[in-house]
Formats: structure tokens, sequence, C-alpha cells
């Protein structure tokens, strides 16, 4: 039979003992390190109970009582010692945080250059009175070709120069079905832009093969080239600045009549050809840069449409955006805007 008294000082031995040992310890480890030799499965209090079968039947119970105070004992003051140290780790750790210093600013993106010059136009035209009209970029043939007077064996049909799905449907090559879809839609007096991509079989420097562009298109009683003339001075002054010079070129489109190619004052040397004396790059030295092309409707169309060209007339423009993003931001390239080059868009922010 074992010796209830010692087990029972033994076990009342522990708390003191821990007690002192609490008093040296300063640090989480140093706790855990005590924690183990006290109450882990092979501690001090563990090795002490291993003497409990041995103990009598009527002290059995007393020393387990016993062992359960100080366990609870031990835990309370090992438990206790390791918060503390725990708020002391915090509180170092708090003291060593600068609320002073800056914050990390998260990236912000920034609209492409072409959605922003093709923003900053649709305002100006709209301004003027123009609405926005949307459609399809797959198209068919009659919308795309024939109802704008370009008939069968126009070179623009060329497989050369429009993406084909199948014979009669394609990727639009412009802005102008719009005209057609509009007009068709609606009665006049009407004034519409019709922004939006379209797709040509074209890849070099200058190309590519989708690109953006915006119609205009006005359809009224008396409307004349003075009209046209005057609405696109005015967008190209607003756009470009109204010192902007503009000059209006003869030239052919299928569906106008007549047609124009219309200059400005190149915004690069400000129309003298030249920039510190040497050749200006983008108008090559000529001081003007095309911009658009335009026209009054042809009688082709207007009458594809329905329209009575005894009533009525009419003007059409198509601007290209990248074009314009070009002159007004100084790009030289044309791919920069189809590579995403974090460096080149961040620019524009
Ligand atoms: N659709 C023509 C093009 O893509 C541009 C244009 C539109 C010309 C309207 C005249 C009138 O080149």
């Amino acid at each position: 039979m074992s010796d209830a008294k010692s087990l029972l000082q033994e076990l009342e031995g522990l708390v003191p003992e821990c007690n002192a040992r609490l008093d040296q310890a300063s640090s989480l480890s140093d706790m855990e390190e005590l924690r183990v030799d006290f109450l882990g499965r092979k501690g001090r209090l563990a090795k002490i109970m291993s003497g409990l079968p041995a103990l009598s039947k009527e002290d059995k119970p007393v020393a387990g009582k016993k062992a359960n105070e100080v366990k609870t004992a031990l835990t309370d003051l090992i438990e206790g010692r390791q918060s503390q140290l725990e708020r002391a780790a915090i509180t170092e750790s708090l003291s060593r945080f600068d609320p002073t210093m800056p914050g990390r600013t998260p990236n912000q993106g920034s609209l492409h250059p072409v959605t922003l010059v093709m923003d900053e136009i649709c305002d100006v035209l709209i301004g003027l009175g123009f609405e926005v009209a949307t459609g399809p970029e797959v198209e068919n043939d009659w919308y795309n070709f024939e109802a704008l007077n370009i008939p069968p064996e126009h070179p623009a049909r060329d497989m050369q120069d429009t993406l084909y799905i199948s014979d009669s449907i394609l990727l639009r090559t412009h802005t102008s079905p719009l005209q057609i879809r509009t007009m068709m839609e609606r009665t006049p007096p009407l004034a519409a832009i019709a922004p939006g991509k379209v797709y040509r079989r074209d890849s070099d420097i200058t190309h590519t093969p989708m690109f953006h562009q915006i119609e205009g298109f006005l359809v009224g009683k008396d409307i004349s080239m003075a009209n046209l003339r005057g609405t696109i001075t005015a967008f190209i002054h607003q756009l470009f600045g109204a010192e902007t010079e503009v000059r209006f070129r003869p030239s052919f489109f299928p569906f106008t009549e007549p047609g124009a190619e219309v200059d400005i004052s190149c915004v690069m040397c400000g129309g003298t050809g030249s920039i510190d004396g040497k050749a200006c790059r983008v108008c090559k030295q000529t001081g003007w840069v095309e911009i658009l092309g335009c026209g009054m409707l042809d009688p082709n169309v207007m009458k594809a449409v329905n329209y009575d060209t005894e009533i009525y007339s009419g003007f059409a423009f198509g601007v290209g955006i990248e074009r314009v993003a070009m002159l007004k931001y100084g790009i030289g390239d044309l791919r920069m805007f189809f590579e995403n080059d974090i460096r080149f868009l961040q620019q524009f922010s």
C-alpha cells in the first residue's frame, strides 16, 4: 500500500513550484515548455498520479479530488501568465506600427483612348442635335453594299477588303449600313450618328482588321451642301479647337453625290508644314491632314429606302476614330491601340 500522505504532499508542492517557475518564464515558448512539464501526458502531475492505483480504497477519492484541484490551479496559473505574455506581445507589435506611413494606393484603370475619343465625338454631335443609332456588326450584303449604291462589280466588294461569313453575310466594312437601317425605320426629318466597330481584310502598319468609325447623317427638306459644311466645320472646331482650318476636297463615294473628303490644318505643325525647321511627319509638309469622308446622299440611296427625292435630301459623313485619336494625342503607330500595353494605356487616365 503506497503512502497517501506523501502523494498528497507531492501534489500540493506542484503549485508553489509552478509559481516559482512562472516568474522566470519570459516568453510564450518558455510557457509551452512549462505547460508540458507540469500538465503534459508525461508531466509532473501525470507522474504523481501514476501512484494513485496503489492507494487504499479510502485514500483514492481524497487523492483524486486533490489532483483535480491542483490541475485546475496549475491550468489557471499557466493560462493566466500565457495571456499576459500574449497581450504584451501585441502591445509590443502595435508600438512598432506607424499609422502615419502612407498606404498602398490601388491601381486605377482608365478608359481606352479609342473610347475617350469616341465618347468625345459623340458628345459633340449629340450637342449638335444628333441622336445615337446602333446596328449589327454582322451585316448582310444589301445593307453594307447594295442599298448604298455599291454594285456587285465594285472593287470594295473584293475578297481582299471584305471579311465574308457566307455569300451574302459579312462583317460590316463601314458604319454606313446604319444610314440605311435608320432611314428605313424612320421618316424625315432625322439626324443620327452611329458609332461602332468595322472590319476589313487589311493588316499593316496603318491598317488593322478591326477599327472604329462614327457615321453621321441627316435628312430633311432643303438640306444642302451648305448644311453639311456648317455641321462638319462646327464639329471639327469643337473637337480640335476653333483655330483649326477646314477644307473640302471633291472625292467619290458610291453612296454620295457629290462626295468630298475633309482636311483640317495639321494639328502637329499648325498647318505650317514644319516644326522647328524640320519637315512635319504627320502632314508630310503639306500642312493638311485628312479627317473624314462625306457627301450629299446619292439619289440611289434615297430610292433604296423609299424616300422621295423631290421632297427630301440629306448628307452623311464617316469618321475613323483611331485616326482622330492619333491626331489628337500625337500617336504615331496605329498598332499601339490594340497592344494594350499598360504603359501606353496609363497615359490616358
Ligand atoms: N463609309 C465611308 C468609308 O468607310 C465613309 C463615308 C461615310 C463617306 C459617309 C461618305 C459618307 O470610307
